[in-house]
């Protein structure tokens, strides 16, 4: 939260600032009753990136009155709630994809624990995260908090220049973020890394099946637009995936393969010469995965942390008054 507020307003909250940004938070997680009607109106199979974009977008109607947004109270709140109830919506999308009753937020848990309440909580037991998933999670969540202009950052101020509002912005960074080749990558590391697992190839069929570019296949996680040397976020995840296992006694055959295809990718002159590392999202499946969140829910998790970041972007956009539309 307090990387939140960093991003956002600018600088680190004094601790008055942050007992009350703590507290509008708390405030606004819970989600206006009228919207569980449109999750129920969701298939069960309904993708959870479908129905968090959809909810964004459908919170504005139930959120504040939009002419608010633009006054320091009325944004202080209004990004507060979208910070909160982004995470509620991702919760009770998981719920209804499940078919179990959506949990409400509880009042005395942090952000990340919270999470994992609404998520793994069921009426009849409450569930309690261990300090270890806790720590995970907040430690993705910041890694994942902004990263100057990519896909769906742009997005989001593509939209904001056209004086769009705060929700209707950051649901159409949902969209972005959703492909592949940006969010999504996080599933289909997971996908690979399991199709590899299950003995359909080696590590070093999948990288020469790769190289073919005839195939059109790609080693998912690597790559990035910016980082030509490597990604510093790659390095952290890797690290924390290993302590994070270590310390709730797990092993994840997944781990291994990552680690093996790692090796023979940065072994390999198509890689090297193309200047290709992990990325953000090679690593990061692992650490969900032990937490116990289901793959489909992957590039949700990338938009809750990214949340922040597109806050501040939209505020950064909006604030500018020589800003112009962009086209
Ligand atoms: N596997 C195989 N070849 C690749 C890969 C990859 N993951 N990434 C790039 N290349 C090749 C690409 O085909 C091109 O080869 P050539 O010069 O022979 O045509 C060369 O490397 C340069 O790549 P590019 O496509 O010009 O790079 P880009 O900056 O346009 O794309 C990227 C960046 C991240 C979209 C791309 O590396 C990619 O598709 N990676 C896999 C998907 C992925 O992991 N995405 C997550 C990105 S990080 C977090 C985020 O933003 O969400």
């Amino acid at each position: 939260i307090e990387t939140a507020e960093l991003l956002i307003f600018g600088e680190l909250p004094d601790e008055e600032e942050r007992a009350e940004f703590r507290s509008l938070l708390t405030e606004n997680s819970a989600l206006h009753q009228d919207m569980g009607k449109h999750f129920d109106g969701f298939p069960t199979n309904a993708h959870p990136m479908s129905i968090l974009s959809a909810m964004i977008s459908a919170l504005q109607s139930h959120d504040l009155p939009e002419h608010q947004f633009t006054d320091a109270n009325g944004f202080r709140e209004a990004a507060a709630s979208l910070i909160a109830k982004t995470r509620t919506i991702a919760a009770a999308s998981y719920k209804s994809h499940v078919g179990q009753p959506i949990i409400y937020p509880r009042y005395d848990l942090n952000y990340a624990e919270n999470f994992l309440h609404m998520m793994f909580s069921v009426p009849y037991r409450d569930y309690e995260a261990t300090p270890e998933e806790a720590h995970a999670l907040n430690m993705f969540l910041v890694l994942h908090a902004d990263h100057e202009q990519n896909c769906s950052t742009s997005t989001v101020r593509m939209v904001a220049s056209s004086g769009a509002n705060l929700y209707a912005s950051v649901s159409a960074g949902v969209n972005a973020l959703w492909g592949p080749l940006h969010g999504g990558a996080n599933m289909q590391v997971i996908e690979m890394l399991e199709r590899i697992r299950q003995g359909a190839m080696t590590t070093r069929d999948y990288v020469a099946r790769v190289k073919d570019r005839k195939s059109g296949a790609k080693l998912m996680g690597f790559g990035h637009r910016v980082y030509r040397n490597f990604d510093p976020r790659a390095r952290i995840l890797k690290d924390a995936a290993d302590r994070l296992l270590d310390a709730m006694h797990i092993t994840d055959p997944l781990l291994d393969i990552a680690r093996e295809l790692e090796q023979v990718a940065l072994a390999d002159d198509y890689f090297v010469s193309r200047r290709l590392y992990p990325n953000v999202d090679f690593y990061s499946g692992i650490i969900l995965r032990a937490i116990g969140i289901p793959v489909d829910m992957f590039t949700v998790m990338f938009a809750i942390g990214r949340t922040p970041g597109w806050i501040a972007h939209w505020k950064e956009v909006t604030d500018n008054p020589r800003q112009r539309i962009y086209r």
